[in-house]
């Protein structure tokens, strides 16, 4: 019998579930002066996204019979860096944008510096699930995966990556500047997806060869992605404002190389992801449907 097709809908929204449950757990709301506080971090973090980042934790989590409850822990705290970073990406000092996830910006629905300090809660969230014993018994277990996620959220991450996104308004850059910036900005918290799966399972470093070749090409395709749907999408399908790029004169993928030769350079990265995850059987079908979701999605 040929094995089910993998139905990433579902897992899409079962996996969103799971994380909205655990927000609200982890994210009661304070009677006091710091309601708007909590507030606004339910705000930006419940009920929204495609939660493309738990989904691959949980997804490599699969390979490696990684418990179910860490592999949602893990995906809340990279979660929780990926929504602070859009928090503050869309501060007017930023991107300035008024809508996200199909809704106004935290910054328009509160104010700026309740947004301000909801992406920095979020961040300190994130580290705190990580430290907590729940997600793995194993204290060495739990140093590394914060240390990555510190390395990946940081100037070596998706915040150096921010640094030289807002450079490239101003600045001439080639295609290796922009690959390195997307390889920062998005590649970098994809990456700690896979990594956190390996962390929790032990798995030996040249073990991992694999999955972090499977991340390098889908983080690229991923953010690629991202800038054609910022000149190609439907707002009222993603959820954001188109056109932000061109706008803003920002070198991206789109730019330099056009429409089509991003969208064949982001089909050939997704085949490539695929392709490292060849000594993987069907356990690994959900990671490969990911990879392909990451480049064929409308929003
Ligand atoms: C948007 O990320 C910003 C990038 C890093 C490309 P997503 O497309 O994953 O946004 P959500 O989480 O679904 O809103
Ligand atoms: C943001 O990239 C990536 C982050 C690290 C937040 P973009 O500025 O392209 O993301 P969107 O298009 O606003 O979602
Ligand atoms: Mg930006
Ligand atoms: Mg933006
Ligand atoms: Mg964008």
């Amino acid at each position: 019998m040929a094995p089910a097709a993998i139905d990433l809908r579902s897992a899409i929204a079962q996996v969103g579930s799971e994380i909205d449950a655990l927000f609200e757990e982890l994210l009661p709301v304070a009677e006091d002066q710091r309601a708007p506080l909590y507030e606004a971090m339910r705000y930006a973090s419940i009920g929204g996204g495609k939660r493309l980042r738990p989904l691959l934790v949980a997804a490599a989590s699969q390979l490696f019979a990684i418990p179910r409850d860490s592999a949602l822990r893990a995906g809340l705290a990279v979660e929780c860096i990926h929504v602070y970073s859009l928090i503050h990406d869309d501060l007017p000092c930023m991107d300035d944008d008024d809508l996200r996830r199909g809704k106004p910006t935290t910054h328009k629905a509160f104010d700026e510096c309740t947004a301000v300090l909801a992406g920095d809660c979020l961040h300190d969230l994130a580290f705190q699930v990580l430290a907590d014993s729940r997600i793995h018994a194993d204290p060495a277990v739990r140093i590394e995966l914060v240390a990555e996620l510190a390395r990946a959220s940081g100037p070596a991450g998706m915040a150096g990556g921010q640094m030289m996104d807002l450079m490239a308004a101003q600045a001439d850059m080639d295609l290796g500047t922009v690959t390195r910036l997307q390889q920062l900005k998005t590649g970098a918290l994809i990456a700690f997806c896979l990594e956190a799966a390996a962390i929790m399972a032990r798995l030996p470093a040249d073990e991992r060869t694999s999955l972090r070749g499977y991340a390098h090409d889908l983080g690229l395709a991923f953010q690629i992605a991202d800038d054609l749907l910022d000149v190609e999408g439907d707002e009222a399908v993603t959820g954001k404002k188109v056109g932000k790029d061109d706008a803003a004169g920002k070198e991206t993928f789109v730019s330099l190389l056009g429409v089509d030769r991003a969208r064949r350079q982001a089909q050939l990265l997704v085949d490539q992801a695929v392709d490292h995850l060849k000594t993987y059987g069907p356990e690994a079908d959900l990671l490969r449907a990911i990879a392909r979701f990451a480049v064929e999605r409308d929003h």
